[in-house]
């Protein structure tokens, strides 16, 4: 027999786990982020939308994330992150895939001087996440890039690793998180936050709900279950994608839905103090017998401050895996 304090317990672990989902919902109108979030309650844990202000009312138990999108953000920064700040806010984002000249186009040393200068100074008030970088294989790009950053932002007092990732499968996914988790490691960093994901077909709206659902059921379940992924967003919350005619639609509903991997782990909380100099020696790894293939994709995002471009991917496919060595 079950007894009623087990229940009660069972019940309030699953209503904290609940309240810790990592999904957030990535937005250009934040009316749709109310009818995401409507659709399940608190399914639904943060939004941003590539800007310093929120631009509307967030749902409750929805935090809006304020990002620093690029260098020519920098006037209004410190007015808005102080009332996003003021109105809740936990997390800040970094600049936005400065790794790409489409977007927010920065050398890892000014985006290191500029992170320094905007950012880190909140550092006491909320969680640092670093600039988002694609996942880009070339040489200046993705985890590259951030590589350099780092060693130039060594008291930047950066909590988590944001990155993006488009491609063509959830194998393709878990194997770019789990390189990215690998490089965070590397710096003294245990979160991982994706804070844009679709496949390649979905860039410029969903091309096939099925197939799409499929990969967001194996995607959901793989980033909930993973302690060291902090967040997760999809690309995105508007219509033709997770809602269709401001309705939230059959991919919306698997977004929403919970996994029943859901871990919301909380263990990230264990933070070692961070040294000025994060040295660590990477483990010697055996390569991957990889094959490169570029992609070329568009996407598009009405927003003032996400210019409309044309992204060029570098795919990864990890054409057979190495024998793991301790
Ligand atoms: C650095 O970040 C940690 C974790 O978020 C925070 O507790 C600490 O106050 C920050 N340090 C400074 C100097 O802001």
């Amino acid at each position: 027999m079950v007894s009623f304090t087990k229940l009660f317990t069972l019940g309030l672990i699953a209503a904290l786990t609940e309240a810790s989902s990592k999904r957030g919902a990535a937005y250009n109108d934040a009316s749709l982020v109310k009818t995401l979030a409507n659709a399940k309650s608190g399914a639904v844990s943060w939004s941003y939308n590539w800007a310093q202000e929120a631009d509307g009312d967030m749902p409750s138990g929805v935090k809006f994330v304020p990002m620093l999108w690029g260098s020519g953000s920098v006037s209004t920064w410190t007015s808005a992150v102080e009332k996003a700040l003021s109105g809740g806010s936990t997390h800040i984002l970094g600049f936005n895939e400065p790794d790409m000249t489409s977007q927010a186009d920065m050398s890892a040393s000014s985006a290191a001087t500029l992170y320094e200068k905007y950012i880190t100074p909140y550092g006491d008030r909320a969680t640092l996440i670093s600039p988002a970088v694609t996942s880009s294989e070339n040489s200046g790009q993705g985890l590259n890039w951030f590589k350099t950053f780092m060693s130039d932002c060594k008291s930047c007092n950066i909590s988590a690793l944001a990155v993006h990732w488009y491609g063509g499968s959830f194998a393709q996914l878990e194997s770019f998180m789990t390189k990215a988790i690998s490089t965070a490691g590397d710096y003294d960093i245990d979160e991982v936050w994706l804070t844009e994901f679709a496949l390649d077909a979905d860039t410029n709206g969903i091309s096939d709900q099925a197939t799409a659902k499929t990969f967001l059921e194996k995607s959901i379940a793989w980033l909930d279950s993973h302690p060291k992924v902090g967040g997760y967003a999809y690309f995105y919350t508007a219509n033709g994608y997770l809602l269709t005619s401001g309705s939230v639609n059959a991919v919306g509903d698997v977004y929403v839905a919970s996994s029943s991997s859901s871990s919301g782990s909380s263990e990230s909380s264990t933070k070692s103090t961070k040294t000025a100099t994060q040295t660590k020696t990477a483990a010697a790894k055996t390569t991957a017998a990889k094959t490169t293939k570029t992609a070329e994709s568009t996407k598009t995002v009405k927003t003032t401050k996400v210019v409309t471009s044309t992204k060029k991917v570098t795919k990864t496919v990890t054409a057979s895996k190495a024998a793991k060595t301790a």
